[in-house]
């Protein structure tokens, strides 16, 4: 064999390693992976009547932004792939200044705008994270993508200061979640 056909042929391999390990470390979020999981996620969340035609409601509430002038919350364990483990399910409804508390209890679907979930993964996940699946669904239990086009799954938006992980960090507990600290280990 020639040093030039040689030469081609390490190349070759170089980039294809190198495409390889970008592909592997590309995007904490938004990948094939973690919208296959957002939708196992989905599914589970309806058998357990979190979201979907038979969810369960609970009382909804005002709230500060980001998310929606009213929610409801809900968090339990559920099971995906025969792991259990911690959901919470929050429903965002309405627009600041217009909705009221009474509209929405009437009338929740009318006035439901995203779906925010967190779901407790296994260790080794997201362990500077505390392991959090994150994910962002319409109504519908489609997953909602951000400006760039990326699915709101996964580990959003890891490395950046904006979005999920970057906010919920300064919940108290030192769990990412704001509402209370009964996951806090
Ligand atoms: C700029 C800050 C901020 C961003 C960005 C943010 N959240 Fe939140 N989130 C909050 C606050 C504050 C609360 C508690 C108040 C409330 O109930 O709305 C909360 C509550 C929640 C809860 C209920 C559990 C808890 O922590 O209290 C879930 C679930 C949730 N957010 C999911 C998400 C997901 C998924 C994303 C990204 C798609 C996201 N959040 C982005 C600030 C943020």
């Amino acid at each position: 064999m020639n040093y030039v056909l040689k030469g081609i042929m390490a190349f070759g391999g170089l980039l294809l390693i190198s495409l390889i390990s970008f592909g592997a470390t590309a995007a904490p979020f938004g990948n094939p992976d973690d919208i296959a999981f957002g939708q196992k996620l989905w599914r589970s969340m309806a058998q357990n009547r979190l979201v979907g035609a038979n969810t369960f409601r609970p009382m909804p509430y005002e709230t500060a932004p980001p998310h929606g002038n009213i929610v409801e919350t809900m968090d339990g364990r559920i099971e995906i792939d025969q792991r259990n483990a911690v959901v919470i399910v929050k429903k965002n409804f309405g627009k600041r200044g217009e909705t009221t508390l009474e509209q929405v209890a009437n009338n929740p679907d009318k006035y439901m705008t995203s779906i925010t979930v967190m779901f407790k993964r296994e260790s080794g996940y997201d362990p500077e994270n505390k392991n959090w699946f994150w994910a962002k669904y319409l109504p519908s239990g489609i997953l909602m993508k951000n400006p760039k086009g990326m699915a709101l799954a996964g580990r959003v938006a890891k490395g950046s200061d904006k979005a999920c992980i970057a906010c919920h960090a300064a919940a108290p507990g030192d769990d990412y979640v704001y509402i209370h600290d009964r996951y806090a280990q």
